[in-house]
């Protein structure tokens, strides 16, 4: 084994206040190379400060980082990357009109000033020969999915000598099977000698990928212990504080009438290509209909096409009787559509407005919000203060920018109001994606209530385990088309997995 520059690394004692909340409390982390260190947590945990902390971007209160056992000052990423630390964070960093190459090269000391790209196609080979990272260093990043840019923001720090690199929540962007490459890259990394520090929160991910784990809660470490000699069960207790059941209540409900009917729909996607091939279904009242399937398979157009985001080529969009196709999403909301958006940052929030006009982003023109065109600000803020309780979305109050909220907070509010209205159809893309355990559970309740009240919901999810425990039917989608509608009570896994791949049953 190639011996590393890092073969322990150690914070010591790190506290971290920011303004009101103590976000790191007395924490000890440790990791040796050759180890994939899991840090779990609930949305808020402290998480991604305590990481930025070792990355340079944020300095501790105090508390000490060693490295071999001697303290090192890291006072920004430049000093971190130089000790060979590396991190991937949540939100890309990379220039979206260059290409791969030249991406890599940016930053990079000792690449030729003029024409740095051919030596880094040279070393981009290398690695990907090494480690299975596939790039091509001629693709523009824009034309990549997730999972080629992660593996671009990975080349990125192996390329500035990386011995350890941190991970915040690498998989919350990937589909199953990248995420799977990603493990299997991981997996090479620490034979060869890297450790590797994974946020997560999903305990799936922890048990399949990691060496240790660390969990925190509220600032705390709440529990250290080693992959091998735990379970599901005890790492939700320890990240929660309490019993997660993984168990949902579907009650045995008959479908009501039908609300939603879709005929021989034609959508097309942003590259003009035919992204949906001519689909019919339907969807009734008290039952929810789970789409499954890779991502990019078509979902996201479907999903648009219904809610009024998308253009329809062809076919009939009917809403209880209602012929919505190609009306606007304004005229679709108010005649009872409910959606909770994949791209929640683009069409769930307005990320410059607050968070009380957030709340009733739909609704602001509506009694009791406004009369006669005067916005009554006194019930607004009531009705966001509400949600944010209701919801437990953390923010210091309704009159902060909705964009300086955490990710997971902001689902949480859309979620609350796209939820909380009368809508008689919620369509739901991937509702959980990015949430932690215990809001994740609220929200599936949440959606079984809502059935039980007479919703109809579609639901959009690459989570197998969630689209059986809530759906009634679930389809399966693969290049524009479903390759069967199916009985949840009647999934065989491997079945879908087979027709998530194109295999029609
Ligand atoms: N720059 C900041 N200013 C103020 N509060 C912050 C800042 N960054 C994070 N926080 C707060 O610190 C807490 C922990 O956040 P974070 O480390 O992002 O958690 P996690 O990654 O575990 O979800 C949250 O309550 C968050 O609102
Ligand atoms: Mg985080």
């Amino acid at each position: 084994m190639h011996k590393r520059k890092i073969q322990k690394l150690e914070m010591v004692d790190i506290c971290k206040e920011f303004p009101g909340v103590v976000v790191n409390n007395h924490v000890n982390l440790a990791v040796e190379s050759g180890r994939i260190l899991a840090l779990l947590g609930e949305n808020g945990a402290g998480k991604t400060t305590l990481m930025n902390i070792l990355y340079g971007m944020y300095r501790p209160d105090s508390g000490d980082i060693r490295i071999n056992g001697e303290c090192v000052f890291i006072r920004n990423p430049l000093d971190a990357i130089k000790l060979g630390i590396g991190m991937v964070h949540q939100h890309y960093m990379l220039i979206a009109r260059h290409t791969v190459a030249e991406n890599v090269a940016l930053g990079l000391q000792d690449v030729p000033f003029f024409s740095p790209v051919k030596p880094i196609k040279k070393r981009l080979h290398e690695f990907s020969e090494m480690y299975g990272l596939k790039v091509n260093p001629e693709a523009r990043i824009w034309q990549l999915s997730a999972g080629e840019q992660q593996r671009v923001e990975i080349v990125k720090a192996l390329f500035r000598g990386a011995d350890v690199l941190i991970l915040d929540e690498p998989t919350s962007v990937l589909a199953p099977q990248e995420a799977k490459e990603l493990f299997a890259i991981l997996k090479k990394m620490t034979n060869a000698g890297h450790s590797v520090i994974f946020i997560t929160h999903k305990l799936e991910e922890v048990m399949a990928i990691s060496t240790d784990v660390m969990a925190l809660r509220q600032g705390h470490v709440v529990g250290n212990v080693k992959t091998s000699q735990t379970g599901k069960a005890e790492l939700a207790r320890m990240m929660v504080g309490r019993e997660i059941s993984f168990t949902y209540n579907k009650k045995e409900l008959p479908p009501g009438t039908l609300i939603l009917d879709v005929n021989g729909l034609v959508v097309r996607n942003d590259r003009d290509m035919l992204a949906v091939k001519d689909i019919s279904f339907t969807l009734h009242k008290n039952e929810i209909f789970g789409i499954a399937g890779v991502s990019g398979n078509g979902q996201k157009e479907l999903v648009e096409a219904i809610t009024g985001l998308r253009k329809i080529e062809a076919g009939n969009v009917v809403i209880e009787g209602k012929d919505v196709a190609n009306l606007s999403p304004k005229m679709i909301s108010r005649s009872g559509v409910s959606h909770v958006p994949e791209e929640r940052m683009r069409f769930g929030i307005a990320p410059s407005l607050m968070v009380y006009e957030n709340s009733v982003l739909k609704d602001y023109d509506r009694v009791p919000f406004s009369k006669s065109y005067i916005l009554n600000f006194f019930q607004i803020k009531n009705y966001a203060k509400k949600l944010m309780e209701k919801f437990k979305v953390s923010a210091s109050s309704v009159n902060v920018s909705i964009k300086n909220l955490s990710g997971g907070n902001i689902q949480k509010l859309i979620l609350g109001r796209e939820i909380s209205g009368k809508a008689s159809l919620i369509v739901a893309s991937h509702p959980t994606y990015g949430l932690d355990i215990g809001a994740t559970e609220y929200i599936r309740e949440l959606l079984l209530m809502k059935r039980e009240e007479g919703a109809a919901i579609l639901l959009v999810s690459e989570d197998l385990d969630e689209l059986c425990a809530l759906s009634d039917r679930i389809a399966v989608m693969y290049e524009g088309e479903f390759m069967g509608i199916i009985p949840a009570k009647e999934v065989n896994r491997e079945e879908v997995g087979l027709m998530m791949a194109g295999v029609n049953m």
